[in-house]
């Protein structure tokens, strides 16, 4: 029973003891409580932690791997998954946001005037204009970021490294927000430049550490996602960042719209259905025979023995089911899926809970709290 779920697999030159990845999750909670979280995670059997948004530059928003602080934490986040043969990948991630044309909404997020719902379409505006104006030092600049960022990474313990395809990577990969006239703007190979770049400040330095990209396909009838790269772009960009030193592909819908198009609830128009996002997997695998990396709505054993059996997928990442139910590998593969805390995608205390600045949770943890 759930042979694929609960064998080992390669994916892009690393051994996962199942294909089962916890997807990069911003928890919005302390750094000692999301310690805890993840460990408990990885205690629940899944083979990869992805740590969503580790910065690519000295400062961000998360701990800073250039600092002896955040460093530490680094470290000792991935000894403690360690423990428990679970792999610690770094989601290196550069913001596209203009900080300094955040700064004139400062005060009315201070007074509650503006909420975050309506934060994210004004900061959005601000991304065409910020990319295209980006001048070419920075930008050399922050390309070498991540390679700097990954050395770093790799010391801490980290054993892969999943370049964030959205955000800098995505916005200049989409000719939506890149109006650049120079070498990283205008067709699809100079828009692909920076996210091959990025890969290649990574491979150069690592020689040999395996590469995730997390690709964010924007699709177009109906339009959903801003970022990213377009289906008809797709045979221009994977075989360059394959060829640039990619070894394995984390594919999902382009961000830049609402939350909830890529975190999508049951009930959403477009991304209701389990396995939602695998159609972009589909699109992805005409180009390349990596490894990919399937997510959204991967919550069904059943549904997902299927998907790695027929090997349409090589790997099945959670994020919003492993926040419901940490154990989901260890009940599958000792048996127990009757047991399973099945998440329903409502996003009431995971989504909701960030938007509310509560922290990551999850509406089960309230039933366990009240029995
Ligand atoms: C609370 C929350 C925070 C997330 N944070 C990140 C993040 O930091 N980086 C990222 O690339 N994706 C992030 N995601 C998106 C997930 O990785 C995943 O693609 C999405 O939730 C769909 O998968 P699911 O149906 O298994 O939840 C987040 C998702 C949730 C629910
Ligand atoms: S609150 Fe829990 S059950 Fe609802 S979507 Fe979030 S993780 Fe799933």
């Amino acid at each position: 029973m759930y042979e694929h779920i609960n064998s080992p697999v390669n994916y892009g030159g690393v051994t996962l003891k199942n294909p089962i990845v916890f997807a990069p999750t911003s928890l919005g909670v302390s750094q000692e409580e999301m310690t805890q979280r993840l460990v408990r995670i990885a205690h629940g059997g899944c083979a990869m932690i992805i740590l969503g948004d580790v910065p690519v530059g000295r400062h961000g928003f998360g701990p800073s791997l250039y600092t002896k602080k955040g460093f530490a934490f680094y470290r000792s986040l991935a000894e403690a998954v360690h423990k428990y043969d679970c792999k610690l990948c770094a989601q290196l991630h550069q913001s596209d946001s203009d900080l300094k044309a955040m700064l004139k909404y400062v005060p009315g997020v201070l007074t509650k005037k503006i909420t975050p719902q309506e934060l994210r379409p004004l900061l959005n505006e601000q991304v065409g204009p910020y990319i295209t104006g980006l001048s070419r030092e920075k930008i050399h600049h922050i390309i070498d970021s991540f390679g700097q960022a990954a050395v770093l990474a790799q010391k801490a313990g980290f054993d892969l490294i999943q370049i964030h395809g959205d955000r800098m990577c995505g916005s200049f990969s989409s000719a939506l927000f890149n109006h650049r006239t120079d070498e990283y703007g205008g067709s699809a190979e100079n828009r692909a430049r920076f996210a091959v770049e990025a890969v290649q400040a990574v491979r150069r330095r690592l020689p040999d550490i395996p590469i995730d990209y997390k690709l964010p396909v924007r699709q177009e009838n109906p339009a959903y996602g801003k970022a990213g790269v377009v289906e008809s772009e797709l045979s221009v960009f994977v075989p360059l960042l394959e060829h640039a030193g990619v070894t394995s592909f984390h594919v999902t819908l382009a961000n830049h719209s609402d939350l909830s198009d890529t975190i999508p609830p049951a009930n959403h128009p477009e991304f209701g259905q389990e396995g939602c996002f695998l159609k972009f997997c589909d699109q992805v695998r005409r180009y390349t025979s990596l490894p990919i990396c399937g997510v959204g709505g991967l919550t069904r054993p059943d549904f997902v023995e299927e998907q790695l059996a027929s090997g349409r997928i090589q790997c099945a990442a959670m994020s919003r089911q492993l926040i419901a139910d940490p154990d989901w590998p260890e009940k599958v593969r000792s048996g127990r899926v009757s047991e399973l805390h099945r998440c329903v995608r409502c996003n009431k205390e995971c989504l909701g809970g960030m938007m509310a600045h509560r922290g990551v949770h999850c509406i089960y943890e309230k039933k366990e709290n009240v029995s």
